[in-house]
C-alpha cells in the first residue's frame, strides 16, 4: 500500500499516512511503543545515533517509533516536511520559542493571544532579554514600520483566541521574508490544516494545541510544531530534547491519531453547527453583538473565505448587559458545559476575562480587544437543534436582566 503517496486526498492521509498494516503482524491499528530507550546493535551504532550520523530510535525524549508516526502523519497534513511532537500546545510554541529565539532579539506578535502564550511571552521571554512587540498585523505599514535589525519572529494565531480575528498569514509572510531571518510562526490550533494550511500560505512554523479539534475527544494534552526539516530538527534538538523536555507520551499519540481519523468528519460537523448557533445568536434582541468569521457581518469575511476551508467551530459574542447578563446566560445553560478548552465533542462555554484570558490585567484586555463580558463558545458535535434549542432556553432566561447594550465591541478594525 502506497501510503506515503501525497497525492491521497486529506481524510486518506489522516487515516493511513506512514503505515503499511503488512509490515506489522497485519495490525490495522499502529502498535503503541512504550518504550523509553531503545537497544544498540553495537556500540559504534549508538555513538553514530548520538551524534546525528545514523537515523535510528535510542531515547523516547529524542524520537520513539510511534511519535514518529504521528509527526509524518502530521507533517503531511500540514504539507510541511517534518513535525515535532509535544506533551502540550504550551510545550510546542515554548520550545518553538527558545529555539530560535536568544537574547537582544525582538518578536512581533499580533495583537490578542492565547492567555498562556501571553503568559508566557511576557513573564517568560520578556524577563530573559527579548523584546516582544504587540503590532496589530491586520495593519501592514505598521507591521512594516515595527521591522528593526533585531527582529527574529513574527508569530501569530488566526482566528485569534478569543476575538477570532483574522490575519492575512501570505501578506504577513511576504512582508517579514524581505527582512533577513525572519521566521514566521502561525498557531493553527482553531483551524486545523483542515481549514488552513498557513505553511502554503508562506509561514515557516506552524504549532498546534493538538488538546483541542486535532485529538477532539478532550482525553489528552498534546500538541505539535510542524516546519521544513532543519528547522524541525532544531526544534526537537534543542526546543524539545534539552529545552523543555515536553515529550508526548506514545499512548497519547495513539490517541491523537486516533482523533485525527476522524478530523474531516468532525471539522465539517463543528462548522455547520457553529454557523446554526452564530446566526441564531445574531438574530436574538438580547445579542449585542456576535463574531463568527461565517456571518455576512464578520468585519473580515472575504479573508475567512479566501484563507479558511470553512468558518470553524469557534464562536465571540456579548450580551446586553455585558458581562452579568453573560454569567446569568452561562449559568443557564444545560447541555453546553461550563469548561475551557475547545474542540470537543462537548460544546464549551466559558468567559475567557475570567478564565483562559485572566493572565492578562483588565487595562492589557482593553488594549488587546478582548471586552469583559466576552462570552466564548466551541461548538460541539451534538445535534444542531439541541444545541439550539438550550441556547434559546438560556438566552430566555436573560430577560428581566439589564439588557441595556453595552458600549463595548468585539473589536474595531481600522
Ligand atoms: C490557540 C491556543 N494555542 C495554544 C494553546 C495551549 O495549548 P495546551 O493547552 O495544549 O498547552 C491553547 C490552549 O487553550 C490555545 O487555545
Amino acid at each position: 500500500m502506497h501510503t506515503k503517496h501525497t497525492s491521497f486526498g486529506f481524510s486518506t492521509r489522516a487515516i493511513h499516512h506512514g503505515y503499511d498494516p503488512l509490515d506489522h503482524h497485519g495490525a490495522l491499528v499502529p502498535p503503541i511503543y512504550l518504550s523509553a530507550t531503545f537497544a544498540f546493535p553495537t556500540v559504534e551504532y549508538g555513538a553514530a545515533c548520538f551524534a546525528g550520523e545514523a537515523s535510528g530510535h535510542f531515547y523516547t525524549r529524542i524520537s520513539n517509533p510511534t511519535l514518529a508516526l504521528l509527526e509524518s502523519r502530521m507533517a503531511s497534513l500540514e504539507n510541511g516536511e517534518a513535525a515535532v511532537a509535544f506533551s502540550s500546545g504550551m510545550g510546542a510554541i515554548a520550545a518553538t520559542f527558545w529555539t530560535l529565539l536568544r537574547p537582544g532579539d525582538e518578536i512581533i506578535v499580533s495583537q490578542t493571544l492565547y492567555g498562556c502564550t501571553f503568559a508566557l511571552l511576557h513573564h517568560g521571554l520578556g524577563e530573559f532579554g527579548i523584546k516582544v512587540r504587540h503590532v496589530d498585523l491586520t495593519d501592514l505599514a505598521a507591521l512594516q514600520a515595527a521591522f528593526s535589525p533585531a527582529t527574529r519572529m513574527v508569530y501569530c494565531e488566526t482566528p485569534a483566541n478569543p476575538t477570532l480575528r483574522l490575519i492575512d498569514i501570505a501578506a504577513v509572510a511576504e512582508l517579514a521574508h524581505q527582512q533577513p531571518n525572519i521566521t514566521v510562526v502561525v498557531d493553527n490550533t482553531y483551524c486545523t490544516p483542515y481549514l488552513q494550511r498557513p505553511l502554503e500560505l508562506g509561514a515557516d512554523v506552524v504549532v498546534h494545541s493538538a488538546t483541542k479539534y486535532l485529538s477532539g475527544h478532550g482525553d489528552i494534552t498534546a500538541g505539535i510544531a510542524v516546519s521544513n526539516q532543519a528547522l524541525a530538527q532544531r526544534i526537537r534538538l534543542q526546543g524539545l530534547k534539552d529545552l523543555t523536555g515536553a515529550v508526548m507520551s506514545p499512548q497519547d499519540a495513539a490517541l491523537l491519531m486516533r482523533g485525527l481519523k476522524t478530523l474531516g468528519l468532525r471539522m465539517d460537523r463543528h462548522c455547520s453547527n457553529a454557523q446554526a448557533v452564530a446566526e441564531a445568536l445574531q438574530a436574538h434582541p438580547a445579542v449585542q453583538w456576535v463574531t463568527y468569521p461565517g456571518l455576512r457581518s464578520f468585519p473580515q469575511y472575504e479573508l475567512a473565505n479566501r484563507q479558511m476551508k470553512l468558518p470553524g467551530g469557534m464562536i465571540a459574542f456579548e450580551l446586553k448587559g455585558g458581562i452579568e447578563t453573560g454569567q446569568r446566560f452561562m449559568n443557564a445553560l444545560q447541555l453546553f458545559t461550563r469548561a475551557v478548552s475547545l474542540g470537543d465533542a462537548e460544546s464549551l462555554a466559558q468567559h475567557p476575562a475570567s478564565m483562559t484570558h485572566s493572565t492578562y490585567t483588565p487595562e492589557q484586555r482593553a488594549q488587546h480587544g478582548i471586552s469583559e463580558g466576552l462570552v466564548r463558545l466551541s461548538v460541539g458535535l451534538e445535534d444542531v437543534a439541541d444545541l439550539l434549542a438550550d441556547i434559546q432556553q438560556a438566552l430566555a432566561k436573560c430577560n428581566g436582566a439589564n439588557l441595556r447594550p453595552t458600549t463595548t465591541a468585539a473589536y474595531a478594525l481600522k
